[in-house]
């Protein structure tokens, strides 16, 4: 039950509208994009996990066969990108998946939605379709330009600025299972948990793997609790680890793998994009950077081991 859109949300929209509209004079075919990172209804949900509506713009449901499979972030108005591994033994047959995007309540995604198809997927060519692999990050070409709204925005990348240190407190989202076996229940409103960033070494001796063997690779990035309780699991693979930075949400990281769901000493791994960020850039025309030097404008273009995929176990 999305609320009805109110007089403010109408009237940032409109002025959405007008600052696009001198751009659409000068390049009737490319308007500026709306900036990335902002979302433009500033509620707040106080001591629940539910989202609120159109808090996350930018995170998409990626559908096989109209069911939700993984989830994705929006990067410009003609790519997402998602987790490698939600593709595997399907890359050659993006006719099965959509994206659906604006949607908050999986179950009652209104009518300010809109279903896109896939036109094609690029995986990273160094991710191994075997377990869990570095490299474990995709792109997502859509079928036809989403338009924007305040329920449908892009996320940035983060520049070279941006160091996350142990403990920021970054977000994930998905419409993933609540527990191991647990599907989120209807409306399946978006769930939101804040999970500081862990340090990646002791990440990685959490997860070595022994004969001098460590899983965590150097585009990895840890966060969540120590104590478990809390994480992604199955059906949030894909999804966004979110940091906001000079009050803007940068997409720092792609949920992946992790053993289990929220068990103990045993955190979400995600790849991160600071690692993949050329690689992004050199295929997505458009795509917005920001960091600590705000400002920088929309830049020019310039498994599991053991561990089980976040796509089965969340
Ligand atoms: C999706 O649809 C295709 C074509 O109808 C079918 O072959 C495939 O098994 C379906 N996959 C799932 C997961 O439902």
């Amino acid at each position: 039950m999305p609320p009805a859109l109110g007089g403010s949300g109408f009237r940032i929209l409109t002025s959405l509208l007008l600052l696009a509209a001198p751009a659409t004079l000068d390049a009737a075919k490319t308007p500026a994009p709306p900036a990335c990172g902002k979302p433009q209804r500033l509620s707040r949900v106080v001591g629940g996990e539910d989202s609120a509506d159109a808090e996350w713009p930018w995170v998409v449901s990626i559908q096989r066969n109209g069911t939700h499979h993984c989830a994705g972030s929006l990067l410009t108005s003609r790519w997402a990108v998602t987790a490698a591994h939600c593709f595997k033994g399907n890359l050659h047959k993006p006719s099965q998946f959509s994206v659906l995007l604006g949607a908050w309540q999986l179950g009652n995604p209104g009518q300010r939605s809109q279903t896109v198809g896939v036109a094609w997927v690029q995986p990273h060519p160094v991710y191994s379709w075997r377990g869990v692999s570095r490299a474990d990050i995709a792109l997502v070409r859509l079928e036809h330009s989403v338009q924007f709204s305040e329920r449908i925005l892009p996320v940035c990348l983060p520049d070279s600025s941006v160091h996350l240190p142990r403990s920021t407190d970054c977000w994930i989202a998905g419409w993933g299972s609540v527990r191991d076996g647990v599907p989120l229940p209807q409306p399946q409103t978006l769930q939101k948990l804040k999970v500081p960033i862990i340090d990646s070494e002791l990440c990685s001796r959490l997860y070595w793997q022994g004969a001098g063997q460590g899983v965590i690779t150097e585009d990895m990035l840890c966060a969540g609790y120590m104590e478990g309780e809390r994480d992604a699991c199955l059906g949030d693979s894909g999804g966004p680890l979110m940091c906001q930075v000079g009050g803007t949400w940068l997409l720092a990281g792609i949920i992946s793998w992790g053993e289990g769901c929220a068990e103990r000493n045993r955190p979400g791994v995600y790849i991160s994009l600071a690692a993949h960020r050329s690689w992004v850039q050199r295929i997505v025309q458009g795509v917005q950077l920001r960091g600590h030097s705000q400002g920088s404008g929309p830049t020019a273009r310039p498994g599991r081991v053991p561990g089980t995929a976040r796509q089965r176990r969340r």
